[in-house]
């Protein structure tokens, strides 16, 4: 009898604890996979997707670059690679192209072979944040205002000698050397009709009286001016002392 007993007991507890183990470890579970769902996404580094530009728009980036055969020419988010194939293509020049996504830097490879100057351009994928762009004597944007200030200070490694045309959006709080606009009129591809492009000229010196809109604006500000860029109203001087010295423009280096 006392033996049964035990044996009872022992199943009757054995099963507790088991039914308890279990529901201890489905809630584990159920909770597990409501933290999972809480976490967001992980982060996609393009702040902006994939938008051509349209070949007249193209056209009038070039003009404005005033390319020559000795012109290193990049473009920061190259999409499909036709700028800097383009400026191959029309005046010889060597130019290289960084996107993040790997399918469009494969696009950018057949296009440069298709157009034959495969021998003048190379294309990367890399995040534009990352790269030295200090040889580049033009640069070609077609980014959001705020990416396009963070680029400052690698823009700001590049030679006196250096331009950079921007597609459809400034570059903010640096001074406009020449401002144009192209209707386009080339098909449904294409987002909208008119677009703006703007010239910039080295050394792109920021204006620190620039007030930005905006929190990524603002943040965009402030990661500037913590790189040390050259400025219109004051590190100026020494910064021209630092540059005819032949020293680096950038106490930390640049990008
Ligand atoms: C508006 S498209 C411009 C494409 C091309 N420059 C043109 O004008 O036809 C912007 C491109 O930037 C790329 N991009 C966005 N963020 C990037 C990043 N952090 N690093 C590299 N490429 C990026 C996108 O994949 C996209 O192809």
């Amino acid at each position: 009898m006392f033996q049964r007993m035990l044996v009872w007991g022992l199943v009757l507890g054995g099963g507790g604890l088991l039914a308890w183990f279990g529901l201890i470890g489905r809630e584990k579970f159920l909770y597990e996979q409501m933290e999972l769902y809480r976490q967001p996404e992980p982060m996609d580094p393009r702040e902006i997707h994939y938008v051509p530009t349209p070949p007249p728009v193209v056209a009038k980036m070039l003009a404005m670059a005033n390319l020559s055969g000795s012109d290193i020419v990049l473009d920061l988010g190259c999409g499909d690679g036709r700028l800097v194939i383009e400026a191959a293509k029309q005046f010889g020049c060597r130019g290289r192209g960084y996107d993040i996504d790997p399918e469009l830097i494969e696009l950018c490879e057949q296009n440069a072979r298709e157009a034959g100057v495969e021998h003048l351009v190379d294309f990367y994928i890399q995040d534009i944040y990352e790269v030295d762009i200090s040889d580049a004597t033009v640069v070609m944007l077609y980014l959001l205002p705020e990416m396009n200030l963070r680029l400052l200070p690698q823009l700001q490694s590049m030679a006196d000698t250096a331009r950079v045309i921007t597609h459809d959006f400034e570059l903010p709080g640096v001074q406009i050397v020449e401002e144009a606009k192209v209707q386009n009129d080339t098909g449904p591809n294409y987002m909208h009709i008119s677009h703006r492009i703007f010239l910039y000229h080295a050394p792109f010196l920021f204006d620190l009286d620039y007030q930005p809109e905006g929190k990524k604006m603002i943040e965009a500000v402030e990661y500037v001016l913590q790189r040390r860029v050259l400025t219109r109203n004051e590190p100026t001087e020494k910064s021209e002392v630092e540059r005819s010295a032949g020293e680096p423009t950038n106490a930390d280096g640049g990008s």
